[in-house]
């Protein structure tokens, strides 16, 4: 397994050099024209192949990688890529070169999920949705790989996969299973504020474009003196919400599994490009000391009238992908790529995320 997950890195690293979906004409992996992409190099008219045809190699290499294990969460997703605009000015809280000055532009790749389900799975189930952002900064890659919802199920990262099992298929009937979904939920009180959300209308979105996404994480921002901040980010859609009914999100499931991706596909490729507003709260370390609440627990937001919203920016999704399988399966986000600028708090989920997601490596960066 570890093999065939070195082998992809290998290859689509390569791949990356000279991005194939930009060239006019067929390439290589590595970028070189094929000069024979219609027959194998033979020794003669009836003789074997030959070893020295790299391109049948390369063709071949590429075929028998295009199917990676799907993520083991939010499997089931889709994206597009944009800009982030900076609106306003945040330099007294953060000296990420992104935020420098407004007006400012960065290139984004976005992409969404649903969570539980499989790769095959319909996108209209109840869920969190996923809502990650990659920014393409001058200093690198930061991903922000955000939900559609402010807070999370637990506190402690070591129950992360036991509760993730609940919500995926029981390991002895193969079924999903509403004991074991509801056995988690009622021994771990914590969940409650999550299942307020799940529960209510927002946990059937009307695809990814009528809703909001959170970084739920505690983050700490520093600025160019080295002070530092603790936040949250918010990116609320400008769209508005809207949510589907439970018979309508359900009969969904069934007519058109793939709801949310057409949905986000069509509105770009209609040039109706969806946006949302993003914004900070901030709490300093003396805040931090004195809340009656954890600040660094995900299942608790911070209450808006006492750390309330700036705004920071705006981001639109104008580009739909050309090539799902490169662009999108293969986008690796993980909260450990942070910027200068941007750094991690004593948030325990944050810090168990930066194990975490690093540690599978299945993905090549998309820089
Ligand atoms: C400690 C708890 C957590 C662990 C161990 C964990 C682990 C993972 C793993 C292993 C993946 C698959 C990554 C891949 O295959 O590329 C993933 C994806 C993801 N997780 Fe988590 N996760 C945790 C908590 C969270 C939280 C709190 C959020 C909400 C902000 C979140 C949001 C996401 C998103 C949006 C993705 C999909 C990213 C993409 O589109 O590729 N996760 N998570
Ligand atoms: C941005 O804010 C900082 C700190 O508040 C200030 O020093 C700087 O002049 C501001 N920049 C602009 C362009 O307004
Ligand atoms: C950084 O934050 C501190 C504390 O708020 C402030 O005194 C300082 O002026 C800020 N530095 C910049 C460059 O904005
Ligand atoms: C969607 O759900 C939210 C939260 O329950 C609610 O405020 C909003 O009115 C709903 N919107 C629609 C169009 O159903
Ligand atoms: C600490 O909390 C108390 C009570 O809410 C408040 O009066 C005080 O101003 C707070 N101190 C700081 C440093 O935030």
């Amino acid at each position: 397994m570890m093999f065939v997950k070195l082998e992809v890195v290998a290859v689509l690293v390569f791949a990356r050099a000279i991005p194939i979906y930009e060239a006019s004409y067929i390439t290589t992996g590595f970028g070189a024209p094929v000069t024979h992409r219609g027959a194998s190099l033979t020794i003669g008219p009836r003789g074997p192949l030959l070893l020295e045809d790299t391109e049948f190699i390369d063709e071949m290499a590429h075929f028998d990688r295009e199917r990676i294990p799907e993520r083991v969460v939010h499997a089931k997703g889709g994206g597009a890529f944009g800009y982030f605009e900076v609106t306003k000015n945040i330099t007294q809280y953060c000296a990420a070169s992104l935020f420098s000055e407004v007006g400012k532009r960065t290139k984004i790749a976005v992409r969404f999920s649903t969570v539980a389900g499989e790769r095959g799975a319909a996108d209209t189930q109840r869920d969190p949705r996923g809502f990650a952002i990659k920014f393409y900064t001058e200093e690198g890659n930061w991903d922000l790989a955000g939900n559609s919802f402010p807070i999370f199920f637990i506190r402690d990262p070591i129950l992360f996969p036991s509760f993730i099992h609940t919500q995926k298929r029981h390991p002895s009937t193969f079924l999903h299973d509403g004991d074991m979904q509801w056995d988690f939920f009622t021994l771990r009180p914590e969940t409650t504020h999550m299942l307020l959300y799940l529960f209510s209308d927002r946990g059937t979105p009307d695809g990814f474009r009528f809703m909001h996404g959170f970084g739920v994480n505690t983050f700490k921002l520093v600025n160019a003196t080295g002070h530092h901040v603790f936040c949250k980010f918010h990116y609320l859609s400008n769209q508005g919400l809207r949510n589907l009914t439970a018979a309508r999100a359900q009969e969904l499931q069934s007519v058109d599994p793939d709801y949310a991706l057409r949905d986000l596909y069509e509105a770009i490729k209609s040039n109706n490009y969806p946006s949302w507003t993003m914004y900070i709260q901030v709490m300093t370390d003396m805040e931090a000391m004195n809340t009656t609440f954890n600040p660094f627990d995900d299942t608790k937001i911070w209450p808006e009238n006492e750390y309330p919203l700036i705004e920071v920016g705006r981001f639109t999704l104008n580009e739909n992908p050309t090539n799902y399988f490169q662009q999108i399966e293969q986008m690796a986000l993980s909260p450990s790529r942070m910027v200068p600028g941007i750094k991690p708090s004593p948030d325990r989920m944050l810090q168990g995320r930066l194990f975490s997601y690093p540690n599978l490596m299945m993905k090549v960066e998309n820089l």
